[in-house]
């Protein structure tokens, strides 16, 4: 379970404070979206509870441990094991194969590559990506793409998925597939997707606005 008390951060001293002392819970099971004007620290709020960035106010807790205000290797190991980002346009990348990406941060958190690449098909199948394996990011359509980043953020079974702007550049259909992704992903963990896309508002479960 994934929490924040009291919430501020700023990137400089003296600089604009965002959040506001936000507190949230962020309940398993569920897709929270997090919205709010250009500028007003949605994808900031993604980092930090991401534990890339550390807050210069408040908490964030996972299953009621403070988890912010760990050392950096923690946060690390964390970041690893239990929680996965779908980065704003896919950002994969385009010199190796859809499997390839896919598979890379379970290696990173030290799963043996046969047991990761079969992990990594059974996501890209149930995400209807499977017969884009052997492409690179790069020929396959943004809404694949999507999904083999979606894929990725779910290879080590995280209990925290963040999406940043997940569905930015898709048609509506291509948002559907990776709104219905992210949503089936919501099933085990806390999915939070930080978003203008009206229709990604109409189908969260919680909305938070920044
Ligand atoms: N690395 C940085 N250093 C200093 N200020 C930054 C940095 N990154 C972002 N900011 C500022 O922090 C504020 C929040 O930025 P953030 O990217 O979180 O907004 P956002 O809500 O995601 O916006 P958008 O909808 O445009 O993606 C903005 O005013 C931005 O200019
Ligand atoms: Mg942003």
């Amino acid at each position: 379970m994934l929490a924040v008390k009291d919430l501020a951060f700023t990137y400089r001293r003296g600089g604009e404070e965002l959040f506001d002392g936000l507190s949230h819970t962020f309940a398993p099971g569920a897709l929270t979206a997090v919205t709010g004007p250009s500028g007003r620290g949605k994808s900031t709020l993604l980092y930090v509870l991401g534990l890339m960035l550390q807050p210069t106010r408040g908490v964030v807790e996972v299953n009621g441990a403070p988890v912010s205000s760990l050392p950096d290797s923690s946060r690390a190991s964390l970041r690893a094991h239990q929680i996965g980002f779908v980065f704003q346009d896919a950002a994969l990348d385009p010199s190796r194969s859809v499997l390839d990406a896919v598979v890379e941060p379970a290696l990173y958190a030290g799963v043996r590559r046969s047991t990761a690449s079969t992990r990594a098909r059974e996501l890209l199948a149930a995400l209807g990506v499977e017969d884009r394996v052997d492409h690179r990011p790069g020929e396959i359509s943004g809404g694949q793409a999507q999904r083999v980043a979606v894929a990725r953020a779910l290879v080590n079974a995280p209990t925290i998925v963040l999406a940043d702007e997940p569905t930015g550049n898709l048609d509506r259909a291509n948002a559907a597939t990776v709104l219905q992704a992210l949503r089936w992903a919501a099933a085990e963990t806390s999915v939070v997707i930080a978003t203008h896309d009206p229709f990604v508002l109409e189908h969260a479960d919680e909305v938070v606005a920044l």
